[in-house]
C-alpha cells in the first residue's frame, strides 16, 4: 500500500470497527425470549400462552416499557418436541441473546428447557409447568403455577370430602413427566387421607384404543377413575370408558383444559366429570374479567388458564426488571425470587423458596359442555 493511501485506510479501518460496535451495543430493546408448542399435537397450550404473554408485553410498552426500553419478544416454536425444545432454548440464547426466557406449558418440555438456561444462567419462568423438577433444576428456574403433589391433595380432599368416594382407578400416561408426577403424588396423598386406589393403568400419548386397560379398570370396580393426562388422550379415553359401560365420574388435573377436551362425543361422555385447575373464567374478580374482556377483544375467544398465567408469568419478570434496575441476569434472578403478594390475573403470586409459586386451585366441572366452576381450596 502506497504511503499515501496509508491514513484513509486507517479511517475506513476505524469507521468500520466503530459503526460495528455500535450495531453490537445498540440495544434500545430489551429481548426477552419465549419457547413454546405453537404446532404440534397440544397445539392449544401454546397458542393460548403465546397470545397472553403477547398482550402483556403490549400493556408494558404501552405503558412506556421496562427501563426505558421496548420489550422484544422473541418466540420459538418447539412444535410439542423435547428436542426441538432444546434447539431452540440454545438459539434464544446463543443467537438472538435473550435476557430471559418464558415457557413452557407441559412439564417434560420445561425439564428439557431448563438445564440449558441454568447453565447459561438466563432466568427462565414456566407458566404452567406443575411438576415439582422443573423448578428444582436450578436457582435461575422459577414458574408462577403451583405444583403437583399440591395438585393431587386438592383431588384427593375434593373425591373424599365433596364426592364422598374413597374408591379410585388411576390411568397414567407413561412416558409424560406431569402425568406420572401428578398420578405418584395422587395415589400416596388419597391413600394417606385413607382412600383406596383399585387398579393403576398406563397408556402413552397419542394411542388410540384404551379398552384393555379400561377394562382392567371396570373389573376393579372403582367410584370414580383418576386420570392425570392432556385434553388430547383424555378426549378419547372418556369416550371407550362410556363404550364400555363404565359410568363412574372421571377425575383429572389442569391437562384436561382445553376447549377441544370436549370435541365431538366427549362432550357427552364427560358430563358430570371433574378436573382442578388454575383459575375459573367465571372468577367475579374484576382482574380476570378486565382480562377476559381485553382477550375477547383481541382474540375474538374465551382465554383458558394458559393464557392467564402466561400473561402473569409477563409481568412478573417485567416488574422484576423494573426492580433489577438493569438488565443483569443475577440481578433479574435476585428480584424474581422476591416476588411478594404480585396482584395477577390467576391470584397473589408470592415465590417461595423452591421458586414456585404458592396459591389455590379451583376443582371445574363438565356441565352442559362447559367448564363450571365448582370450588376453591387453598394450599
Ligand atoms: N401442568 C401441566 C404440565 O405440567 C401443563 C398444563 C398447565 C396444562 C395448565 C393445562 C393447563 O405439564
Amino acid at each position: 500500500m502506497s504511503k499515501k493511501l496509508f491514513p484513509f485506510f486507517i479511517v475506513i479501518c476505524t469507521l468500520l470497527i466503530f459503526t460495528s460496535c455500535k450495531q453490537e451495543t445498540s440495544d434500545d430493546v430489551i429481548k426477552v425470549g419465549q419457547f413454546t408448542s405453537l404446532t404440534g399435537s397440544e397445539a392449544t397450550f401454546g397458542i393460548s400462552s403465546d397470545n397472553g404473554l403477547k398482550l402483556a408485553v403490549e400493556e408494558v410498552n404501552q405503558s412506556g416499557g421496562v427501563l426505558g426500553k421496548k420489550i422484544e419478544l422473541i418466540t420459538a416454536d418447539n412444535q410439542g418436541k423435547t428436542n426441538e425444545t432444546i434447539t431452540v432454548v440454545e438459539k434464544l440464547i446463543n443467537r438472538d441473546k435473550v435476557i430471559a426466557i418464558i415457557g413452557e406449558v407441559a412439564s417434560s418440555r420445561s425439564i428439557a428447557a431448563a438445564p440449558i438456561c441454568e447453565k447459561y444462567k438466563i432466568p427462565m419462568i414456566s407458566p404452567a409447568s406443575t411438576n415439582p423438577e422443573v423448578t428444582a433444576i436450578g436457582e435461575y428456574i422459577f414458574r408462577v403455577c403451583f405444583i403437583d403433589p399440591f395438585q393431587a391433595t386438592v383431588m384427593s380432599k375434593f373425591a373424599l370430602n365433596s364426592m364422598k368416594i374413597k374408591k379410585i382407578a388411576v390411568l397414567i400416561d407413561q412416558k409424560n413427566a406431569y402425568s406420572t408426577g401428578l398420578a405418584d403424588n395422587f395415589q400416596r396423598v388419597f391413600k394417606e387421607m385413607g382412600g383406596v386406589i383399585t387398579a393403576v393403568q398406563k397408556y402413552s400419548a397419542g394411542d388410540k384404543d384404551f379398552k384393555a386397560q379400561l377394562t382392567d379398570i371396570k373389573n376393579s370396580n372403582p367410584e370414580a377413575i383418576f386420570i392425570p393426562g392432556y385434553y388430547t388422550d383424555v378426549n378419547l379415553i372418556s369416550i371407550q370408558a362410556r363404550d364400555l359401560g363404565i359410568t363412574v365420574p372421571l377425575l383429572g388435573g389442569d391437562g384436561w383444559e382445553s376447549p377441544q377436551l370436549l370435541d365431538g362425543k366427549a362432550k357427552d361422555a364427560l358430563e358430570g366429570c371433574f378436573f382442578s385447575t388454575h383459575v375459573s373464567i367465571e372468577d367475579p374478580n374484576p382482574k380476570v374479567q378486565n382480562f377476559i374482556a381485553k382477550y375477547k377483544e383481541k382474540y375474538g375467544e374465551t382465554p383458558d388458564a394458559m393464557a392467564l398465567l402466561s400473561y402473569d408469568a409477563g409481568h412478573i419478570l417485567f416488574e422484576a426488571i423494573k426492580k433489577a434496575g438493569s438488565t443483569n441476569n443475577e440481578a433479574i434472578r435476585d428480584a424474581l425470587a422476591k416476588t411478594v403478594d404480585f396482584a395477577g390475573v390467576t391470584g397473589s403470586i408470592t415465590i417461595n423458596e423452591q421458586r414456585n409459586a404458592v396459591k389455590p386451585a379451583v376443582v371445574m366441572m363438565v356441565h352442559d359442555g362447559k367448564f363450571t366452576y365448582k370450588e376453591t381450596i387453598a394450599p
